[in-house]
């Protein structure tokens, strides 16, 4: 079952109309009638649903629930607490956070919470209590929402007095002794050497950098933090309410917390799909395998941008049809619940410029037309769809280790992250020659650290290959081609997993920075990539991080055919060893280490394959290695690569599947076909070649291969 619905908030609409309580029937009848039966409600609602400390009142949301259900639709109720209430803030002001240059947050909002304050983590406990008491039964609510994107607004980090008791506790479980903590964070370096764990800071104002060990572990006890205020609520909703599911909106690409660790109590994820400035089909096509793989199971958008937004630097209207072919995007790459925020326009509060399916007058908006088409669409795929899942013969690894140790130590600033977590192009130099590949030009000030990662993800999106992209400690056996961009910290286990793949005959591609950190964010004491480096048999001599400016071009050896590589920002020479049947497939050709190797390749004794790739690239880089290896390892292209138009695929467990391809341009388009067609969505066949309209979905079904 496809769950179809939106994000609603009855108790708004109760407050702000005349009408009171009375609208919600014509909602609801009015979202029936575009094919929705689900909704999200409540995530947001606990100054109404505990108006003074232990008074409940939860008739309100009781009705609204039975106002939909009376419609054929299901309710997803959030816990809602990332709103504390303001008796609750009255009561223990130091429940706000504190930022790291030591003020205290303000209240009025949202989700600025500190997840370490014991008031706000008891009255929490006992709000989901009494709302899963309530609602365990209900037949008409079929899951929990936790929370609201944890995170979210910049809210992962504080740094208050109850974080500070909080974090000396964690060091302690996590190294036992000060001596061994001294050990591990390097404290000889400026004279830290702590003497009791009392003289431990939180991060604070800081003149210079701080001990980047001292970081990172920060970094992982606030997302810990998050994780452990988080599972308390899945167990309270396990324990009460074991016929629903639990879920959680994440954001993408965010970088803040560790969403492996975050997501690892859930039934499965939910994600927000927000188009941000600068984002493609293919940087959303990416988040969605992201969210696919950080429990490596299909997922719900639980809010999808239906309109523009508030919060962007400019929040266009996005064109007609977006919203479809959104939605078909992400239900091709998993999505088995695609939900739109929000229902309607609010009147009040501060997200009035976001635009909903109705507008703030109560008006069908185009993107309602839109969703009732796909509402009744999907009623006739939905049956389809069951048991089909995105099927990818290729991983990319992404670490949250590695991409908070980049942040913290970039070394060329123009890999300074986003806390939205946007692809962006950081130099012209990586840009890239195709057309559509345009859109893809740096933004002033925006440059990202996903765009290293970015580069692998595109060439393939553009090839049409499914890929997952899945945490490097997860099991890659199935995998024919395993790539780690940005691989910077490789710990014990995270080695030991790449070396069991490749002595499996994995292929394995090793992006720049790799296996420079240990797991402590020290630098290792042998050559890079570390640990890494019995696998790819060559070692880094060198790093030079690039003004952009200065720019080098690859010279390829070896490769059948290759279109001229750029590279930027950054550039490592490799060394390779002979002995370990290691060898350069690419040279730089300019500047002071022309014909020195950027890329190396080593076949291992058991039959890997190993590819260290030295330089940042974008996709043209890495589509010259995939035009080479997908062919060899048999990995399949979807369809051949037609600018703006993506093939995704969702198999089931009898190699069954359902193919969807989305032309996300402007443009119409014809593709060859290897065998005929019948597009379900207009029931037409198609031959031997397929037209595509400008912005068409066409989504068809195929038997078991072989
Ligand atoms: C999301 C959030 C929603 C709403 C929306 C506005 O990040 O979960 O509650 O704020 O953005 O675009």
């Amino acid at each position: 079952m496809i769950y179809f619905g939106c994000d609603y908030y009855p108790e708004q609409w109760a407050q702000w109309l005349p009408e009171g309580e009375a609208r919600w029937a014509t909602d609801a009848r009015q979202m029936a009638e575009a094919g929705f039966n689900v909704v999200r409600l409540a995530e947001f609602a606990w100054a109404l649903l505990e108006p003074a400390p232990g008074q409940f009142d939860f008739g309100w949301l009781e009705r609204a629930v039975e106002a939909l259900a009376k419609e054929g639709i299901e309710t997803v109720l959030g816990t809602p607490t990332p709103t504390p209430p303001p008796w609750l803030l009255a009561a223990h002001p130091d429940i706000m956070q504190v930022t790291t240059d030591g003020r205290r947050q303000g209240q009025g909002t949202r989700r600025a919470g500190c997840a370490n304050h014991p008031a706000y983590q008891e009255r929490s406990r006992i709000l989901c209590a009494a709302l899963a008491e309530r609602f365990a039964a209900n037949p008409n609510v079929i899951g929990w929402q936790t929370d609201n994107e944890f995170g979210c607004h910049d809210s992962a980090i504080c740094a208050c007095d109850n974080c500070a008791r909080a974090f000396r506790s964690w060091l302690q479980r996590k190294f036992g002794t000060l001596e061994a903590l001294n050990r591990a964070w390097g404290t000889a370096f400026w004279g830290e050497v702590y003497t009791d764990w009392a003289q431990i800071p939180v991060p604070n104002r800081s003149v210079a950098d701080r001990n980047p060990g001292h970081a990172l572990d920060y970094q992982r006890f606030s997302s810990d933090s998050w994780a452990a205020f988080h599972n308390a609520q899945i167990a309270i909703l396990r324990a009460t309410c074991p016929d629903q599911f639990v879920t959680h909106n994440l954001m993408g690409f965010f970088i803040q917390l560790d969403y492996y660790d975050i997501a690892a109590g859930l039934d499965f994820v939910s994600w927000d799909n927000y188009h941000h400035h600068g984002a493609t089909p293919a940087t959303i096509a990416a988040a969605h395998d992201h969210m696919w793989g950080v429990l490596r199971r299909n997922f719900w958008v639980i809010e999808q941008q239906v309109g523009h937004t508030n919060w962007d630097p400019y929040n266009a209207t996005p064109a007609p049809d977006t919203l479809r072919l959104k939605s078909w995007q992400g239900i091709a790459h998993g999505a088995d619940g695609m939900l739109y925020f929000r229902w309607r326009q609010a009147l009040a509060g501060s997200e009035q410029y976001t635009m909903g399916l109705l507008d703030a007058a109560g008006r069908k908006t185009a993107m309602y037309a839109e969703a009732a088409q796909i509402g009744s669409e999907l009623k006739a795929l939905a049956p389809l769809l069951e048991g089909t899942s995105p099927q990818a013969d290729v991983a990319i690894l992404l670490d949250y280790d590695s991409r908070w140790a980049l942040a913290l130590q970039p070394h060329n600033h123009l890999l300074h992250h986003q806390p939205a977590g946007d692809f962006v192009n950081p130099s012209p130099a990586l840009a890239v020659d195709r057309d559509e590949r345009r859109e893809l030009q740096p933004m002033v000030g925006r440059a990202h650290l996903l765009w290293p990662f970015a580069a692998p993800y595109v060439a393939l999106w553009e090839r049409n290959v499914t890929t997952a992209i899945v945490s490097p400690k997860s099991d890659l056996s199935k995998y024919k081609i395993v790539i780690a961009p940005f691989l910077n910290v490789v710990t014990p286990a995270v080695a030991a997993n790449l070396h069991a793949y490749v002595e499996g005959g994995g292929t394995l591609i090793v992006g720049p920075r790799a296996g420079f950190k240990d797991e402590h964010n020290r630098i290792f004491a042998q050559p890079q990539p570390g640990p890494l480096a019995g696998l790819t048999g060559s070692t880094v001599r060198l790093i030079d991080s690039l003004e952009p400016e200065r720019t080098n071009v690859l010279r390829w050896s070896q490769l059948p055919h290759t279109h001229r590589t750029e590279i930027g920002l950054w550039a490592e020479v490799l060394e390779p060893d002979a002995a370990q049947n290691c060898t350069p497939i690419a040279y730089y050709s300019t500047g002071w280490y022309a014909n020195q190797p950027a890329i190396t390749q080593r076949i291992t004794p058991s039959g890997g394959r190993v590819i260290h790739v030295g330089c940042l690239g974008g996709p043209i880089l890495y589509d010259n290695l995939l035009g080479w290896l997908l062919p060899l390892l048999n990995v399949e292209e979807l369809q051949a690569p037609v600018a703006g138009v993506e093939v995704a695929a969702r198999t089931a467990a009898d190699g069954r599947r359902v193919v969807f391809i989305i032309n996300h341009s402007n443009q119409a388009h014809s593709l060859t076909l290897g065998r005929p067609l019948v597009d379900l969505l207009t029931e037409q066949r198609h031959e031997r070649s397929l037209h595509l309209r400008p912005r068409q979905v066409v989504v068809y079904a195929e038997a078991p291969q072989g």
